[in-house]
């Protein structure tokens, strides 16, 4: 039976055919109570993707994060080292990621797979350590930055502020005068200094006070996340969402940085056969994505997001976009999407978003699948616009202990 592979166009199937590849689940033939599962289907790992993975409330995004994860983990040592991955966790569900589980033996059985764990990196904000201990969380590192690894532009958005409002001058001003290593109080101290409406300078003091109870201000401890084979959880649950989307600029740009330098390495070898170190190229895994690239404002993450979108194919880095809303998703994520995994979606505004994007190759109506899809968790449609097809699929069973499962009131 010929596997499917997701994210792969024709040359590279001829000449890879299913090296590489992650099985994310099975095909679905047939609609209502015909529907059977039949071949697997694989999702491409050699070439770097943006790939949206929709789907209302409960239906299985965060859960399907959880299977690449798994996957990627489970690929040949010759393949995994090239790789890494990197989990923005805003629900704190995937620590669980490191033990098995062990709930769903019987459907895992009919999968032919057992449960597991994963060795998974989980790092959180230095100044909630406490916090994450006192809960029980099995974390692995903590993270921090230097108030001065922040731009003008950073704090602005943070606070949102525009740099023409009265507070937004105030900071520019006060900001024009600081040493190059400073911390919040030299912030703080600047502001006072300023000739300046004392209520609008105590207002600004006070943002900069509130800064410091994020947690994540320090000695700039930033994990290593470009590591062979290693995949890191960012726990920013307890984060405000502004404060979030700081957090993976930051790390974004550092990531797209390394990638650009060790893309001129890997060049210059391929030329001259030189030994060198790699450095993996990366999945960068976002969970309720439209909160970091919002369709009608801009995050701190917005421009460098942005980057990555468009620039990120060169480098070797792969998006994967997790959204209830495709529809509230910035409209570059989806211009570049190569694959969209899409459970099931009732909003005519969000199923209208994914036509828009594949509609040029599309011989039937996604909403036509969509409503094929059987009525159990785990079912999704992929567009391929690497093939140009449009696939049912069931995703399969995590092995590992998805902490994201709906409360039950009795
Ligand atoms: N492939 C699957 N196989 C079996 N069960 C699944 C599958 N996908 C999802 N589920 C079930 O659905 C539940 C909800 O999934 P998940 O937490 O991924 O939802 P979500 O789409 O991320 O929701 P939200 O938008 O609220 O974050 C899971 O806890 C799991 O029980
Ligand atoms: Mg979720």
């Amino acid at each position: 039976m010929p596997e499917i592979v997701i994210g792969r166009d024709e040359e590279d199937s001829r000449k890879y055919g299913t090296e590489g590849t992650l099985s994310i689940g099975k095909h679905l033939v047939g609609t209502g109570e015909e529907t059977h599962l039949t071949t697997p289907v694989l999702l491409d790992v050699l070439r770097p993707h943006v790939i949206t993975l929709t789907g209302k409330r409960g239906e299985g995004k965060s859960y399907s994060m959880g299977i690449i994860a798994e996957e990627i983990f489970k690929l040949p040592e010759k393949i995994k080292k090239n790789l890494c991955c990197i989990i923005i966790d805003t629900q704190g569900i995937f620590w669980t990621m490191k033990s098995p589980d062990e709930r769903e033996l019987a459907l895992l059985n009919t999968w032919g797979m057992k449960p597991r764990g994963f060795p998974v990196d989980v790092f959180v904000p230095e100044g909630q350590e406490r916090l994450f201990s006192q809960a029980g969380v099995d974390f692995d590192g903590v993270f921090s930055v230097l108030p001065s690894e922040l731009g003008i532009e950073d704090w602005l958005s943070v606070f949102e502020l525009k740099p023409n409002e009265p507070l937004g001058v105030l900071l520019l001003k006060a900001f024009s005068k600081l040493p190059e290593a400073y911390s919040i109080d030299d912030i703080t101290s600047s502001i006072a200094r300023q000739e300046f409406n004392q209520t609008e300078k105590l207002a600004l003091q006070n943002f900069f006070e509130a800064a410091k109870s994020w947690g994540i201000f320090g000695e700039s401890k930033m994990p290593k996340l470009l590591e062979p084979g290693k995949i890191s959880v960012i726990d920013v649950s307890l984060t405000p969402q502004n404060v979030r989307a700081l957090l993976l600029a930051l790390m974004s740009k550092h990531i797209f940085s390394e990638r650009v330098k060790a893309r001129r390495l890997e060049e210059l070898s391929e030329i001259e056969i030189t030994t060198l170190k790699r450095t993996p190229m990366p999945w960068i895994l976002i969970d309720e994505a439209h909160n970091f690239l919002p369709d009608d404002s801009a995050t701190a993450a917005t421009e460098i997001l942005s980057t990555l979108i468009k620039e990120g194919r060169q480098p070797g880095i792969t998006l994967v976009f997790a959204t209830q809303r495709p529809e509230k998703l910035h409209p570059d994520a989806l211009a570049q999407t190569d694959i969209i995994i899409s459970h099931r979606l009732t909003s005519k505004a969000d199923v209208d978003a994914l036509r828009s994007i594949m509609q040029t190759y599309m011989l039937f109506d996604i909403g036509r699948y969509l409503n094929e899809l059987p009525k159990v968790k785990g079912v999704a449609i992929i567009l391929d616009d690497n093939s140009e097809r449009i696939y049912k699929i069931r995703m399969r069973p995590r092995q590992s202990w998805h902490a994201g499962a709906s409360p039950v009131a009795i």
